[in-house]
């Protein structure tokens, strides 16, 4: 698929833009401040349903606006049209004040959505930024946001159980605040929450788990071609259940030995760990409700849920050592690299649909070698790429791309 045109209307500080793109490259060039990622920022959007940045809804306005609009038509695909609109109903301006107010509703191929997760997969995309280096540096909720974007994408439904869990581990923990107050109906009200947390959360655990031994068998083969030799490994860790040891890679790439440091002191239960192939949301489901049920007593103690996928982690390793805590800057950013490209190789292959990809200012920190990896792998993807200096792009980008110079908002 591709992007085929753009328009905005008071999208941060655009207040009206209608621009057609080509499928290939399309480059935004400009000086700071003036627009540029506010673009990617309204193309992901239709992917997500949401900011890619920290913003809320509400920040997206144009200031002095109530509203926005994001229209995408896109080309060679199913989906054809979406459309986005937000309206701040805030009493106090669009500043949010706390959280988001407004209405926002999704037409895909000019039909209304009822929900937003319905959004998910119509507009398949990956995000590059300098920011990406988090995925390493900073804690696991980034980890794991990035497996449940990607896996959003590609399954809606893993959206909405992350919807409903999150909605059910809010309820529980309202419960476990104030459960001896609660009196003769706390008991049961805990196992209805402990079955909902149970049945949502397995699935949600099952499905970043498979999702991340396909993304590290892709990554690994990236890491392993940029780094001429190094080897990228992950290990899926969840407080709730224990994953199979996995010495034997299908591909055969990867942590050979299955040494992975660093794991085993985290692990909380004893369970058994069960071989690989007899993994199933059903049987991580059986052990987590096992021990929400043995260790009750411990989370009314604490007065909030100890146990759960919001708690799983994503581990990273480099030749089977920590990355986080013994990789170089570089080794860090060729890894984040690879991993994105895996993403966008995986959303391509279990798809057929070509996703869009979106490069937030990345070729001033890749060397030329990097450089050029990853302009094969955008090969035959549309790519929208944002630059403060022409020159920073590799030639064959500026010799073909689409360049769109950006001032204050406005595109020329
Ligand atoms: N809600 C809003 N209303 C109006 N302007 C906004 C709003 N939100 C952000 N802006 C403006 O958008 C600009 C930032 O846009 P953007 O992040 O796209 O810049 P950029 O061109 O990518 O810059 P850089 O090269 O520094 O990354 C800033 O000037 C900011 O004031
Ligand atoms: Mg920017």
């Amino acid at each position: 698929m591709f992007v085929d045109r753009i328009i905005l209307k008071d999208f941060r500080n655009y207040e009206a833009l209608d621009i057609g793109l080509k499928d290939g490259f399309n480059v935004f060039c400009g000086n700071n401040g003036q627009g540029k990622t506010n673009i990617l920022e309204a193309v992901f959007f239709c992917a997500i349903g949401r900011s890619f940045r920290y913003g809320k809804d509400a920040d997206l306005v144009r200031n002095g606006s109530d509203a926005f609009q994001i229209g995408l038509s896109i080309g060679d695909d199913v989906t054809d049209d979406i459309r986005i609109s937000y309206k701040n109903t805030s009493p106090s301006g669009n500043s949010g004040a706390g959280g988001n107010y407004g209405e926002k509703s999704v037409r895909v191929n000019g039909l209304y959505l009822r929900k937003l997760g319905h959004l998910m997969g119509n507009l398949l995309s990956v995000i590059f930024s300098p920011e990406d280096l988090e995925i390493v540096n900073e804690g696991p909720s980034v980890r794991r946001k990035l497996l449940d974007i990607v896996i959003s994408q590609l399954s809606p439904d893993h959206y909405f159980d992350l919807q409903q869990y999150l909605k059910t581990v809010s309820q529980k923990n309202a419960l476990l605040r104030d459960y001896d107050r609660m009196g003769q109906g706390a008991r049961e009200l805990l196992d209805v929450y402990n079955e909902q947390a149970a049945d949502t959360g397995s699935r949600i655990t099952f499905r970043r788990w498979v999702f991340s031994r396909e993304l590290e068998k892709y990554a690994a083969e990236k890491n392993l071609s940029i780094s001429r030799g190094e080897a990228l490994s992950f290990k899926y860790y969840s407080n709730f259940y224990t994953f199979p040891e996995e010495n034997d890679h299908e591909t055969g790439t990867g942590n050979e030995d299955g040494t992975e440091p660093g794991a085993e002191g985290l692990r909380e239960t004893g369970a058994d760990a069960a071989s690989a192939e007899t993994v199933t949301a059903e049987t991580i489901k059986k052990d987590f409700l096992l021990l929400l049920n043995s260790r009750r007593s411990k989370e009314i103690e604490r007065g909030h849920s100890l146990y759960g996928p919001q708690y799983d982690d994503l581990l990273i390793f480099l030749n089977g050592t920590d990355l986080k805590r013994f990789g170089s800057q570089g080794q860090k950013r060729t890894a984040v690299l690879s991993i994105k490209l895996a993403e966008t190789e995986l959303l391509y292959r279990r798809t057929g649909r070509r996703p869009v990809l979106l490069l937030d200012d990345v070729f001033s920190e890749l060397d030329e070698g990097r450089s050029s990896l990853l302009l094969d792998s955008a090969g035959g993807f549309q790519t929208l790429i944002t630059t403060a200096n022409l020159s920073e792009l590799p030639p064959e980008v500026r010799r073909s791309a689409k360049i769109f110079f950006v001032k204050s908002g406005r595109i020329s």
